[in-house]
């Protein structure tokens, strides 16, 4: 029998700091410690976000290590995520990567942070229980990214071959979950809290004007402002409107944003003739976005893919599967690599 691959994955793109292993494609460990100091802020606050994660990577590294039950000197190589993300964070993740590897005398493999997102959905369960499907998506499929950061549309032809046939051209949907929470006096993030709210309001209490934005594009600033203007107005006229109304706001809102996604996703799947469809991203674990997403399998046919909730936000498992498919085709970084804040999904850019 030939020899398993163990891959070690950090992930340090944002606010999460994250350590997973990998055995074969199969998950060991996935640690993830969050920073609740943004919360004090309404925001991820970058300077706090890399020294946090100084602090976390070593204790994130060791007991995802130790959760795995193997010893590090049985790992294979390690992948990190390069980027995108927040320049401060991404040193952190970058630079602990490569002393790793070079004091083990393993191989170092860049991942771009949303092919990660996207691969996460072939991580495989190393126990994998009867309930447990692990039906993972067959090329080509189009996968909905969907994350503080990014709002996107990927024609995914194979595991590095992707094309984003839309995106947003301001805001991501993520922040305008987090923007639309935080006028309303929601601490950060605020996307989870509009999730929970919503399940007990009414989506057609507040109607909000859509963008009106070409092609498989997003647009999400015009929404965020009337949104604005709308609690403005309605505060004036009554101090505790969104105390009051606080639940139907968030269903409103929250109907409001998917319905966006879902009408450029159906769009694409009718242009592309494609019928598997796959979301990732930290909004992706948005409880009404999946309903959505499955009351749709049998009204148009969908083949409908949806991450387990620990794989929707962000996670090193999926940075370490990317990384595994690398492995498997021998693509590796040296130890001249440096993180990159902007990162494009098709761009294949040079070690420095
Ligand atoms: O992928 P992710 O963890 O980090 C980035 O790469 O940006 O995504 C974080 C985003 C945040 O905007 C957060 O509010 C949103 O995902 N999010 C949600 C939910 N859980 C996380 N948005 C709506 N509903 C949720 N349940
Ligand atoms: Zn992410």
């Amino acid at each position: 029998m030939s020899k398993s691959t163990i891959i070690l994955g950090i992930e340090s793109s944002c606010d999460d700091t994250s350590a997973a292993v990998l055995k074969d494609g199969k998950i060991l460990a996935n640690i993830v410690a969050n920073q609740s100091i943004h919360k004090l802020y309404g925001g991820v606050v970058p300077e706090l976000a890399s020294r946090a994660h100084q602090q976390n990577i070593i204790p994130v590294v060791d007991l995802a290590i130790k959760q795995a039950g193997i010893s590090k000197n049985e790992i294979d190589a390690i992948a990190f995520t390069r980027g995108p993300g927040l320049m401060g964070s991404l040193l952190v993740g970058t630079s602990f990567s490569k002393a790793f590897a070079l004091g083990l005398g393993i191989p170092l493999i860049e991942v771009n942070h949303m092919q990660g997102h996207i691969l996460a959905h072939f991580i495989t369960s190393s126990q994998p229980s009867p309930k447990d499907k692990e039906i993972v998506p067959s090329f080509p499929f189009l996968c909905l990214t969907v994350s503080g950061g990014h709002t996107q549309i990927v024609l995914v032809n194979d595991f590095f071959d992707m094309k984003i046939l839309g995106e947003t051209i301001d805001d991501a949907a993520g922040e305008a979950f987090d923007k639309t929470a935080k006028i309303m006096g929601l601490p950060y993030p605020g996307g989870p809290l509009i999730d929970k709210y919503a399940k007990e309001g009414n989506p057609k209490a507040f109607k909000f004007t859509k963008p009106q934005i070409p092609d498989f594009n997003f647009s999400f600033s015009g929404l965020k402002t009337g949104f604005m203007n709308f609690i403005n107005n309605e505060t004036a006229k009554n101090p505790n409107f969104v105390a009051e109304n606080r639940n139907d706001i968030c269903a409103s809102i929250q109907a409001t944003i998917i319905d966006i996604l879902l009408s450029k996703l159906k769009a694409a799947a009718k242009h592309t003739n494609i019928n598997q469809i796959a979301i990732a991203g930290g909004v992706s674990a948005n409880s009404k976005l999946r309903h959505k997403l499955n009351s749709l399998k049998e009204e148009l046919d969908w083949q409908v893919f949806i991450p387990k909730f620990e794989y929707c936000t962000d996670n090193a498992a999926m940075i370490a599967i990317t990384g595994y498919y690398k492995f498997l085709k021998n693509d590796f970084s040296n130890q001249a690599v440096v993180p990159l804040a902007r990162y494009d999904l098709n761009s294949k850019p040079n070690e420095f």
